[in-house]
């Protein structure tokens, strides 16, 4: 193989296998996603309801777009701009699509990677009071340097990880830190279960109280409306958390070696992902019902993570310095190795269009990604403005992009990859592709229907309720 040749990527990189591959996608499913939004879902949607609408999809709806996005990459061979063209010529439009969810979700990604590392920084150096009290975050996040600065720095630490490619970099950073996440995560659940407090007005709660909260279902007085509301909010939880319809299965995918067993690997990461949202839930809800109350646990995104934790980490006395360290790293570890993935998914599709070595597009994705972070910061403060999106929801310019690629790119993209495996090549082109290591295709049948029927319906009904069109339930 010619030197340009090898630069130019031709000569793929590969997992050294399975454990590498599920790590590295397990870190990439494990982020935000499962941190903030899961347990603040789950409080909302009536607790243990949510849990168990959650865990079926998880193991239809989510365990058929994985399969299809991993199977894709692994057969072509191909990051998602170049994939979709290859599986059908005719279907490259929805590679672009695909491909700039990713490049859509790095900025913000960042922004908030960014946030993760000042809080880690201020529970080290700083008093928990100081950073519980009222304003402490509106404080931080408008202010107009040191947001850039550190949203530069989490983008400098995930940009050379990419950099080093799939093997030295993205593989080896996984196995490193996806235990110390894991060993986190648990840490703190139990500690979570363990707590009680007596409030000024002598009423006491405890962690396990909260607990039984989130994971019994309230089905009170519930509705069909109600009911389908928290089956399109598992349903939007499921995409990203899996970190599919993002590009990222397929690149990862593209990765994985062609005698490895898909189907235990991709079972193991639909384990590890959801088994960590469960976790989040038990770290998280615990926690805010002991010390804040009912009223606590309605705190969502930014509020939920920077905002109430730390007033819970607060009223916990001395402890709750160190159990605010250890929380930040934890959420920071999974933030990178997040966004190493949606990173990657990039980078792999600027080498395999453009030909470009693994340097280059690192550097033409870190540029993209810092001049869009810095756009993201300026929206606090320099550039602030506030819009109603046509979901209802209060925006500023994170939002507006979150939005973008959540609520409207990502349901186009795994519709349009539904339609393309469903019914244009069929499922054999998938089952094929997973069976021909000889390894068993569990739940054949179930994922046939997902991909054909069931999936583009769901999936069509979240796009028309999240674009607004959609309003009776
Ligand atoms: N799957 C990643 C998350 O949950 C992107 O944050």
């Amino acid at each position: 193989m010619s030197e340009k040749n090898a630069k130019s990527g031709d000569k793929r990189n590969s997992f050294s296998g399975s454990i590498g591959f599920v790590l590295a996608a397990a870190g990439s499913a494990v982020g935000l996603g499962n941190i903030w939004r899961f347990p603040y879902l789950a409080a909302k949607d009536g607790g243990g309801l949510f849990l168990v609408v959650y865990i079926a999809l998880a193991l239809t709806f989510g365990f058929t777009l994985l399969t299809t996005e991993v199977a894709i990459g692994r057969k072509t061979k191909q990051s998602p701009l170049t994939a979709y063209g290859k599986v059908s010529a005719k279907w490259k439009p929805l590679g672009i699509v695909a491909s700039l969810v990713p490049v859509i979700i790095m900025p913000y990604y960042c922004v908030i990677g960014g946030w993760v590392v000042k809080y880690l920084i201020a529970f080290i150096t700083e008093d928990v009071e100081t950073i519980a009290a009222d304003g402490y975050f509106t404080g931080h996040i408008t202010e107009e340097i040191s947001p850039i600065l550190l949203m530069a720095v989490f983008l400098g630490v995930v940009a050379f990880v990419v950099f080093k490619g799939v093997n030295k970099g993205i593989e080896s950073f996984s196995k490193i830190i996806m235990p110390l996440l894991l060993l986190l995560v648990i840490g703190i659940s139990i500690f979570s279960l363990t707590i009680s407090h007596s409030d000024a007005d002598g009423v006491t709660r405890n962690g396990m109280e909260g607990f039984l909260i989130y994971i019994i279902p309230d089905l009170s007085g519930i509705t069909v409306k109600e009911f389908f509301s928290v089956l399109i909010d598992a349903m939007g939880q499921l995409f990203f958390s899996l970190s599919v319809a993002m590009g990222i299965m397929i690149a990862y995918g593209s990765y994985v070696r062609d005698d490895a067993n898909l189907m235990s690997s991709i079972n193991q990461i639909e384990i590890f992902d959801t088994v960590v949202a469960f976790l989040a839930g038990v770290m998280i809800i615990p926690a805010v019902y002991t010390f804040m109350g009912r009223e606590g646990m309605a705190a969502s995104g930014p509020s939920l993570m920077f905002v109430s934790l730390p007033k819970v980490f607060s009223a916990m006395g001395g402890i709750g310095k160190f159990i605010g360290i250890m929380f930040f790293a934890m959420v920071l570890f999974a933030a990178l190795t997040s966004a190493v993935s949606v990173m990657e998914a990039v980078v792999s599709s600027l080498m395999d269009q453009f030909h470009l070595s693994r340097l280059r597009a690192a550097i033409i994705e870190t540029a993209i990604a810092l001049v869009g972070g810095v756009v993201v910061c300026l929206g606090y403060n320099k550039w602030y403005f506030d819009i109603v999106l046509p979901n209802g929801a209060n925006a500023q310019i994170l939002d507006i992009m979150d939005y973008i690629s959540n609520n409207c790119f990502m349901p186009i993209v795994a519709i349009g990859t539904c339609i393309l495996i469903g019914w244009i090549t069929k499922p054999k082109y998938i089952i094929d592709e997973v069976e021909k290591t000889g390894c068993k295709f569990g739940r054949k049948s179930l994922f046939c229907v997902m991909l054909k029927y069931i999936a583009p319906v769901l999936l069509a009904i979240l796009l028309l309720k999240s674009v607004g069109i959609l309003t009776i339930i």
